[in-house]
């Protein structure tokens, strides 16, 4: 059963905390795994495709690649006790068309709205870090809450975010992506996405959410919290009135102190 495999433990648990701090309500939030096939053999016949489901665009870079990936319409809120239902897991066809489907969507569900945002988004971070394995999508309240009020470009949220909290530009240098509100699972949106998190790891969706990318669950979940944190405080002070914030000097020390790369622009 694939759902004793370490990654698809790993993948619920995670899930879990994202329901536990109520970034994903309802069906919000989506989160594609791509898993090396020695990880998944063991637990599965890889050669029986329960049944085929069209991507609705190229795939073809990812073709043969297999990914772990939350349904359209599952709630975080239950990934944990039924994965089978929840989740699905299947490998892009020979010609990038199709998702071949072997675990997984039970009551005959389908991978998430969307899947062109993470699989373009795979595609797009495995050209500029080939050890890229996830994307996360999810729905933070605090930094939702900040592109209300707070100026929706790359230079501007990454500066702000950068001042909230001594972290931020440890935890992402590369500085956060900004995209304007746009419909959300169609291929316009995947390709802006994947366009951007070439450039960062973290892609804002104004007025909707957040994409991060990484190499583990762990690493993306700590991505996404990090940018929350400072948004929960620029949200927290905001309405009291904020009497200092890291300065550039302080930035820069910062990168001095922990040798950082951090996103041209910003404090130059
Ligand atoms: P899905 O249920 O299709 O994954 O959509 C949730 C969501 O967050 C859309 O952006
Ligand atoms: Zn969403």
């Amino acid at each position: 059963m694939l759902k004793n495999a370490k990654f698809v433990q790993d993948f619920v648990d995670t899930a879990a905390n994202m329901y536990r701090l109520g970034w994903d309500e309802r069906n919000g939030g989506n989160i594609s795994m791509l898993v090396d096939e020695a990880d998944a053999a063991p637990y599965l016949d890889l050669k029986k495709v329960i049944r085929t489901i069209p991507l609705g665009f190229d795939a073809k870079a990812l073709a043969g690649k297999y990914f772990l990936v939350t349904g359209t319409g599952k709630y975080f809120k239950n990934m944990q006790k039924d994965p089978e239902t929840n989740l699905g897991f299947f490998r892009v066809s020979e010609d990038g068309q199709l998702a071949e489907l072997l675990w997984g969507w039970s009551d005959g569900g389908r991978f998430t709205s969307e899947i062109p945002a993470h699989l373009m988004s795979h595609m797009a971070r495995l050209s500029v870090d080939p050890e890229n394995r996830i994307i996360m999508h999810t729905h933070p309240t605090n930094l939702l809450a900040m592109t209300y009020v707070h100026e929706c470009t790359t230079e501007a949220f990454t500066k702000t975010l950068w001042q909230m909290n001594t972290e931020s530009i440890v935890v992402f240098p590369d500085g956060v992506e900004v995209l304007p509100w746009m419909v959300c699972g169609t291929d316009e949106i995947g390709m802006a996405t994947a366009e951007a998190i070439k450039n960062a790891r973290v892609v804002i969706w104004t007025m909707h959410g957040i994409y991060g990318a990484g190499k583990d669950l762990d690493e993306v979940f700590g991505l996404i919290e990090t940018v929350e944190k400072a948004c929960q405080l620029y949200m927290m002070t905001q309405p009291i009135g904020r009497i200092h914030v890291l300065s550039d000097d302080d930035l820069r020390a910062l990168v001095k102190r922990f040798d950082l790369s951090p996103r041209k622009g910003i404090i130059d």
